[in-house]
């Protein structure tokens, strides 16, 4: 059997961290939305070999590093589904420790798509957003997907008003940050600034957005920011082609701004591409 899903990035429009856990984890507050930038995956079961994965990305891993693998692995566990053989096909546009959650969104995929595959009673979308917390915190997020705001390690999920028509300008510069020397940095009690969360779930419940891009804020923004100078850069050539605002995603290093006119989007994703080779237009999902 064959099966193609994709698996859609996101993006931070707030990013909160509220205070360190006994467990090493963070708890979060975020504005969470799931935009059309994707990985397609395609599913083949019933190969009569070992399970395999393959992807246009050479410097992927293709064992039990990949998450993608390990989603399916973890949905048969779960499930009892003996697909006789896997292989895993993963066309790779979203791009790799950007802050994008691109490998949580594969994960979600996978196990979404082994669901349709293999139902079972009593393994619903519930069950399968604990399951995927067990592979990463933005996992469940990326099982609902949509807008939503997120708590705890990233799992507990209120779902919002989908955002007005828009487009997102992605920028992905050329270095990759490590999200847990991020988090290791990072002082809760000395965060100076912080999102207006409220201010943003207020301006969504309105589809006020150009409010929403006001209130847009990360708070490892300024850490990456420190280090690399590409990331005002970006924010800054975004804000000069009339976004409505720009803010970093996730422990970045991607940068996006939000557009009110696919125009104005087009034209400042072709000024970027001058400098940077990752840049996508995106709508929100
Ligand atoms: O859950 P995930 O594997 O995506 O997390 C990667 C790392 O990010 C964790 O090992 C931890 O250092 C950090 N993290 C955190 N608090 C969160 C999510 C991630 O400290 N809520």
């Amino acid at each position: 059997m064959d099966i193609t899903v994709r698996a859609h990035a996101k993006l931070n429009l707030t990013l909160d961290v509220v205070r360190r856990r006994e467990d090493g984890y963070h708890d979060m507050k975020m504005v969470m939305q799931s935009v059309s930038l994707d990985d397609r995956i395609r599913i083949t079961t019933g190969t009569g070999e070992r399970d395999r994965v393959r992807s246009n990305l050479t410097f992927l891993p293709t064992d039990e590093r990949n998450l993608a693998l390990r989603a399916a692995r973890l949905y048969c566990e779960a499930s009892g589904a003996d697909p006789g053989g896997l292989l895993i096909q993963m066309q790779k546009q979203i791009p790799v420790c950007a802050g994008m959650g691109g490998g949580s969104a594969d994960a979600a995929a996978v196990m979404l798509a082994m669901h349709s595959l293999y139902p079972r009673d009593g393994l619903g979308l519930e069950e399968l957003c604990a399951l995927g917390e067990t592979l990463g915190s933005d996992v469940p997020f990326c099982i609902r997907g949509g807008t939503a705001l997120a708590e705890g390690r990233g799992e507990r999920l209120t779902p919002l008003r989908p955002l007005p028509d828009c487009r997102f300008v992605i920028c992905k510069p050329p270095f990759s940050v490590s999200t847990p020397a991020l988090f290791g940095k990072l002082r809760c009690q000395k965060i100076r600034h912080r999102p207006d969360t409220e201010g943003v779930l207020a301006a969504i419940e309105r589809g006020d957005l150009a409010d929403i891009a006001r209130h847009m804020y990360n708070v490892f923004e300024p850490l990456v920011a420190a280090e690399h100078r590409e990331v005002r850069e970006i924010q800054q050539s975004l804000i000069s082609a009339g976004a409505l605002g720009a803010c970093m995603s996730g422990t970045g290093p991607t940068v996006f701004g939000l557009f009110d006119d696919t125009a104005a989007a087009e034209a400042a994703a072709k000024e970027l591409k001058a400098s940077y080779s990752a840049v996508f237009v995106a709508s929100p999902l």
